[in-house]
């Protein structure tokens, strides 16, 4: 089997696969191209990935050579054009906000595999790239709070006086809100936490937040550990909630999403207008809409004094690591379709490949993605 690795687009610093895990491909018996400098910007260079078995090649080379394509992103143009009918495409396609590339790729008949859609089973946790790059984004969102905060994180007992430790608040207890919340204790603040889905108290209350509870929400646990839509009356008394909340915190950090929809709003404009001149939002929601009403994707404003950065990529600003926990995921991910001989095997009677699975054979076969396709 031959697999090719692509180099991403910029503003994106990291690459599906680092030469630890092309070193672990090459052991399995696969050949693997590499597009020239497609580590540089994670900080693996040419030479590490021949040591670790592969063939360095331009664009154009690697996808004609290439059985299976592995990325990050999904194909741009220029790549789509290129890639050969009946090939196989890893890569996270964001499929229930990309329909138009997801008609693509069926029409072309490329077996389209969307890691992002991994089905959330404890067999799968190691291949979960939602989780290991939302663990990335917690944590880079709190350092960046800190860096933008005009106060300390931790109190302070010095001889100029005390400093009393910062309040972050957390929207959305998920992988991303834990790692957010694990991250701000360590820094010394004082964090809140809410959530929908009651099951994450006591993570919360174990690393050390408070769980702020607000009665009536809809916990669907037939939703496969993700929240569902809350009624309107729900929403209004949230809103209430999060509003007294949030005018006490130094900082608030959002990480609501709910699947393949636009991210619940959280926090009103009227809330950041009575929040602290000197606050910080960082929204990891923005690129879904964002839990705050004012959020820009991409941008950061500010708002009465409110800093609003809205930023879903962080993932991009620590490559090393992420590239690295990406990876793991992927080769994970490809042990499961590639024989002892090296060979490409696809078992559709496995649940996480057929879940994974968005486009083969003409069709989309992914339901859900499908369902929302075509709807
Ligand atoms: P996510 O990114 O979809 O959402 C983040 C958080 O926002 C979730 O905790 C969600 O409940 C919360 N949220 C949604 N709407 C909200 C609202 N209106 N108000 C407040 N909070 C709201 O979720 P994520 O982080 O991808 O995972 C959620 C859960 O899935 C995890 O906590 C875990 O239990 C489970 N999971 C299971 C895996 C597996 O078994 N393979 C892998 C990863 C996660």
């Amino acid at each position: 089997m031959i697999i090719g690795i692509l180099k991403e687009e910029s503003p994106e610093n990291r690459v599906a696969l680092l030469p630890e895990s092309v070193a672990t491909l090459t052991k399995m018996m696969v050949t693997v191209y590499v597009e020239k400098e497609a580590g540089l910007r994670a900080f693996a260079s040419d030479a590490e990935y021949e040591t670790a078995g592969a063939k360095i090649a331009v664009k154009e080379d690697v996808i004609a050579q290439s059985e299976l394509l592995v990325k990050i992103n999904p194909p741009t143009d220029a790549e789509f054009g290129q890639m050969k009918e009946k090939s196989i495409l890893l890569a996270v396609l964001n499929p229930y906000f990309n329909g138009e590339l997801i008609k693509k790729l069926a029409l072309k008949n490329i077996t389209s595999f969307s890691l992002d859609v991994v089905p959330r089973t404890s067999r799968a946790q190691s291949m979960d790239i939602l989780s290991s790059m939302a663990t990335v984004s917690g944590y880079k969102a709190v350092l960046t709070a800190a860096n933008s905060l005009p106060k300390f994180f931790p109190m302070f007992m010095t001889a100029a006086g005390t400093i009393t430790p910062a309040k972050v608040l957390i929207l959305g207890a998920g992988v991303a809100g834990l790692q957010a919340l694990a991250t701000s204790r360590k820094l010394g603040a004082v964090v809140e936490v809410f959530d929908v889905r009651a099951a994450v108290k006591e993570e919360v209350v174990g690393l050390g937040g408070k769980f702020v509870e607000v009665e009536g929400a809809v916990d669907d646990k037939s939703a496969g550990g993700y929240a569902v839509e809350q009624s309107d009356d729900f929403k209004k008394k949230q809103a209430a909630a999060v509003h007294d909340h949030a005018v006490k915190s130094d900082v608030v950090i959002c990480t609501a999403q709910i699947p393949g929809k636009r991210a619940p709003v959280l926090l009103k404009k009227e809330s950041v207008e009575a929040m602290k001149p000197g606050s910080v939002i960082i929204d990891l929601a923005a690129s879904t809409g964002g839990n705050c009403e004012l959020t820009k994707n991409d941008e950061t404003i500010l708002f009465h004094g409110v800093k609003i950065i809205g930023n879903s990529s962080f993932p991009v600003d620590l490559p090393s690591d992420a590239s690295k926990m990406f990876g793991k995921n992927v080769i994970n991910f490809l042990k499961l379709m590639i024989s002892a001989k090296g060979e490409f095997n696809l078992n559709w009677q496995d649940d996480i490949v057929k879940g994974t699975c968005v486009t083969h054979d003409h069709e989309i076969v992914h339901e859900r993605v499908k369902a929302m396709i075509t709807a």
